[in-house]
């Protein structure tokens, strides 16, 4: 049986792809720092374990992968998930912490997973790893540290593609545009609306929609798709980047 880690599984995107993956039989890590949310979303699901912990710490990422050896005896599919953004700051107003908290969540996080994630996949004779990135890294003002986290995970999977094809490795983003997950519901009324007149099809993303997308690379038959950007925007990274959220 094939074995996957989905961090930030306990809700919104990472839970949608948590289930899907369940549902094409795999069996899965589901990660968050939310204990609650972690447990709950492992308990809807058959075949998962859950793992509480912050991935933007070296234990914690550790903790993920160790479980998928232990509980599930190795790990062919790392999907990173865990990431949250901060919008309508200033660059003049962000704070040294505030810039390091957004890159430890957003980048360093997924780097902990990889580099844990790596040996294992490698004595198992190959993997999938999936990054998901944001619309944002395009450019967002008042977002800067987000855009640029998301920035590196692109640039992250583009240079593990090269260093892992040897190994049967391939590496992805995943490119949201703005899908509708408590993270946007939390958004005020008025912020949504700007937001939503920014997308061609006029309607945001269903968190199935990033899923299925994940899925796609996370597959065996996905081999040669490697060092690729996808992106789930119902067309809107074709647009210029605007002062919207
Ligand atoms: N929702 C969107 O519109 C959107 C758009 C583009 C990109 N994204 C990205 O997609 C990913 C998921 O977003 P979402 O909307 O589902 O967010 P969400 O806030 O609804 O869910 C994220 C989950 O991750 C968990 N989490 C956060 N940091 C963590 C950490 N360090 N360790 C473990 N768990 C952690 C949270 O507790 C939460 O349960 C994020 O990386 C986000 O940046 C989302």
């Amino acid at each position: 049986m094939r074995v996957a880690a989905v961090t930030g599984a306990g809700r919104g995107i990472g839970f949608a792809i948590a289930r899907m993956l369940v549902r094409q039989g795999t069996a899965v890590v589901v990660n968050d720092v939310d204990g609650r949310a972690a447990h709950d979303a492992a308990r809807k699901l058959t075949n998962t374990v859950a793992v509480v912990g912050n991935v933007a710490t070296e234990a914690g990422a550790k903790a993920v992968v160790e479980a998928a050896v232990n509980e599930f005896g190795g790990l062919d599919v790392l999907v990173a998930n865990a990431g949250f953004g901060v919008v309508g700051v200033e660059v003049g107003d962000v704070t040294a912490e505030d810039w390091s908290r957004v890159i430890e969540r957003n980048l360093t996080s997924q780097f902990y997973c990889v580099r844990f994630a790596v040996p294992v996949m490698r004595r198992r004779g190959g993997g999938r790893i999936v990054g998901i990135s944001s619309r944002a890294w395009l450019g967002q003002a008042g977002g800067t540290p987000y855009a640029a986290a998301k920035g590196g995970v692109v640039s992250l999977m583009r240079s593990l593609a090269l260093e892992l094809a040897p190994h049967g490795i391939t590496a992805n983003s995943v490119v949201p545009g703005s899908i509708a997950t408590p993270a946007l519901e939390a958004m005020d009324a008025k912020a949504r609306e700007v937001l939503l007149r920014a997308h061609p099809m006029g309607r945001f993303g269903d968190p199935d929609d990033v899923a299925r997308a994940v899925c796609f690379l996370a597959h065996p038959a996905a081999e040669r798709i490697t060092g690729q950007t996808l992106y789930v925007t119902g067309g809107r990274n074709l647009l210029l980047p605007s002062r919207t959220p």
